[in-house]
């Protein structure tokens, strides 16, 4: 589903992101983690193409991100992206905040998209605040209304920029039962996350990022069991135990 092939790319001399290779495949749940600054925001912008890159290649559902005949509007109609200010219109009920894109990007007719937005609303256990606006909601309400605004596209693929980071705690574990239900329904999700009990459960394989480069692409078990570089130990043993 996604192809991520030697991507560098650099901001005037700073390397931001340095020879990074790795390839999710359809119904994979990958978990990105690493210390703050080491790229991981900007790897998953790139799957998108929300941020260019100046070498390597991005396949996604077999089409080339980098490729500049490619229509990125079209590509991220369909590549679902969830980040950490959950970026809903204020000034929009909910469930226009569901709608909007699926009338004005998938030129649905209104009533389909309110009523699929509804639905994906109920799905996230919030179909009694449709008529609300997102400041009426919690931090973790509006979060999954923006997971269920992204599934209203229909998405082949989902990102997530560390979702729950800005998130009080008793509200993370709404966000990540909503992410760990998408995962066991064969979703493709590329999730930036520091929730290490969220990858044990669900991911196939972690990625840990340091200065740029992706240092460690293995599988969960290994990952926890082991990790292989210093850095990634360290990284481990910080998160897991505050
Ligand atoms: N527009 C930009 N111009 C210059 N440097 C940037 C820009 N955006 C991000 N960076 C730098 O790139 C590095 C990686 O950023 P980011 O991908 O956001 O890391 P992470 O998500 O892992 O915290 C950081 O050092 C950041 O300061
Ligand atoms: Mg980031």
């Amino acid at each position: 589903m996604i192809q991520i092939a030697n991507v560098s790319k650099s901001y005037g001399s700073f390397d931001v992101l340095k020879d990074c290779s790795t390839t999710v495949n359809k119904g994979e749940v990958i978990v990105v983690c690493g210390p703050s600054g080491s790229g991981k925001s900007t790897l998953i912008k790139c799957v998108n193409g929300l941020e260019p890159f100046q070498s390597g290649q991005i396949i996604v559902n077999g089409t080339s991100v980098g490729d500049p005949k490619t229509n990125l509007s079209k590509l991220r109609a369909h590549v679902g992206m969830v980040f950490q200010h959950f970026e809903l219109f204020p000034h929009m009920s909910i469930t226009e905040n569901l709608a909007i894109a699926q009338i004005k990007v998938l030129k649905r007719n209104r009533d389909e998209a309110v009523d699929k937005g509804l639905k994906l609303l109920d799905r996230v256990g919030l179909k009694a605040h449709a008529h609300k606006f997102p400041g009426q909601l919690s931090g973790g309400q509006q979060q999954r209304v923006a997971i269920a605004r992204a599934l209203a596209m229909d998405p082949i693929c989902m990102l997530f920029d560390e979702p729950t980071s800005a998130l009080d705690p008793e509200m993370i574990n709404e966000v990540l039962d909503v992410m760990t239900e998408l995962a066991q329904e064969g979703m493709t999700m590329m999730c930036v996350t520091h929730e290490m009990g969220f990858a044990k459960r669900v991911a196939n394989r972690v990625i840990f990022m340091d200065h740029g480069r992706i240092v460690e692409d293995d599988s969960k078990d290994a990952f926890f069991a082991n990790p292989r570089s210093e850095r990634a130990q360290q990284f481990l043993a910080k998160i897991l135990h505050h």
